[in-house]
């Protein structure tokens, strides 16, 4: 996985918005073109993976409820009846799991030995920086049961899926704050999520030279925390629901930090943002929403602003001929089908057209940062 964060675009300085994306030509990163998988080369066997994924991710999560990737980790080269007596479970159910599991390619195995494949070793073990597991509570919780009502979403356009989330309010996140441990499943993914990508967010220093920032819909204070960790004179504030900056204020205190990050309780569309703020940003919120409420959340962004203030979005990036990365692809029927009822996981050229679109006359993006997203950072 790369960490490093690549200045991939060009920052202009014209005064008059532009609305058409200016990519500098053989300056794009690997994210931001390509062809996605291509069905002609797709083999009967990932076919059939497809065809069969439910059962793929059902294997993953026992695997991980079971403490399997852990324990390989711990004990490389253990056998079958040593992975049994760790999980308590009979031989031939075992036998079950490491078959689905070697299928898959997570787990290997050599003359009777065993031990996690390498992605699965680096991305598998909770607790290890750049683990996957906090999502995979949230994948298990609340996407799988959401999208089986994908079908119903697509017809009627609207969030169906949501009927598995009772509650007031419209959307997923106004609607977790009467399931408080699904609250917590989903902000533990969000946390996990956002500490994969904000790493390249600091160290682009997008950020750096601002004094204090507002993180709209910034969840559990996890990219706060880490901007103003990184950056040691920078004021964070986290704007969210008033069922979520608890939960941030928590954190923050937790962190020792209450005296650079706070939190502001407000709805991102009906209460104004912080005063005094010189940066805004909006991580994992402009995929929530269709396009021009993506576009109104940036105006605000620029109203809110000094001259010379800055919008930083980031995000996993769709590339722009908008066939993949395959897993970012598969990211957006969810907001669809339980977040919000509409949104999607936009591409490079979308991102800058809204940013200058709002009036932002700078315009500066970073690539290659972790698990398929991007940084755009816009100035006014
Ligand atoms: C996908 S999460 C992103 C969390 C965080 N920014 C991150 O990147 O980890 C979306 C966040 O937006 C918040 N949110 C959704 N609708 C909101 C609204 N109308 N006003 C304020 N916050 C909202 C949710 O509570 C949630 O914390």
């Amino acid at each position: 996985m790369t960490n490093g964060v690549t200045t991939t675009g060009t920052t202009t300085t014209t005064s008059t918005p532009v609305t058409t994306a200016t990519t500098a030509p053989g300056a794009a990163p690997a994210t931001s073109t390509g062809t996605g998988t291509g069905t002609g080369t797709m083999t009967e066997d990932q076919l059939g993976l497809i065809m069969q994924g439910h059962v793929a991710f059902q294997a993953l999560w026992a695997a991980h409820e079971l403490g399997v990737f852990p324990h390989l980790s711990a004990h490389p080269d253990a056998t079958a009846d040593e992975v049994a007596k760790e999980t308590g479970l009979p031989a031939s159910s075992l036998e079950v799991l490491l078959g689905a599991l070697r299928g898959l390619g997570l787990v290997e195995e050599h003359d009777g030995r065993l031990r996690n494949a390498p992605l699965a070793e680096e991305h598998l073990v909770p607790g290890r920086p750049g683990s996957y597991t906090p999502m995979l509570g949230w994948q298990r919780h609340i996407v799988y049961p959401g999208l089986s009502d994908f079908t119903a979403s697509l017809r009627e356009g609207t969030s169906v899926g949501l009927r598995n989330f009772p509650g007031p309010g419209d959307t997923l996140y106004h609607r977790l704050a009467v399931h408080p441990e699904l609250r917590g499943v989903f902000h533990e993914a969000m946390s996990g999520l956002s500490a994969l990508a904000n790493q390249g967010l600091s160290a682009s220093g997008a950020l750096g030279g601002s004094r204090h920032v507002v993180d709209v819909g910034g969840g559990d204070g996890t990219n706060a925390i880490a901007l103003a960790s990184a950056h040691p004179g920078l004021r964070v504030t986290v704007f969210d629901l008033p069922s979520v900056t608890e939960l941030a204020r928590q954190n923050i205190e937790r962190a020792g930090l209450t005296d650079r990050v706070g939190v502001h309780s407000g709805d991102m569309f009906t209460d104004t943002f912080p005063d005094g703020v010189d940066a805004v940003l909006f991580s994992h919120i402009l995929n929530i929403f269709d396009p021009p409420v993506s576009v109104t959340l940036l105006r605000k962004a620029y109203d809110t602003l000094p001259p010379g203030g800055k919008v930083a979005v980031l995000n996993m990036m769709q590339n722009d001929t908008k066939d993949g990365p395959a897993t970012t692809m598969l990211a957006a029927p969810y907001f669809l089908a339980v977040a919000s009822g509409q949104g999607r996981l936009y591409s490079w050229s979308e991102y800058e057209s809204w940013i200058r679109e709002a009036g932002f006359s700078g315009y500066e993006r970073f690539g290659d940062l972790p698990f398929f997203h991007g940084l755009h950072v816009g100035t006014r």
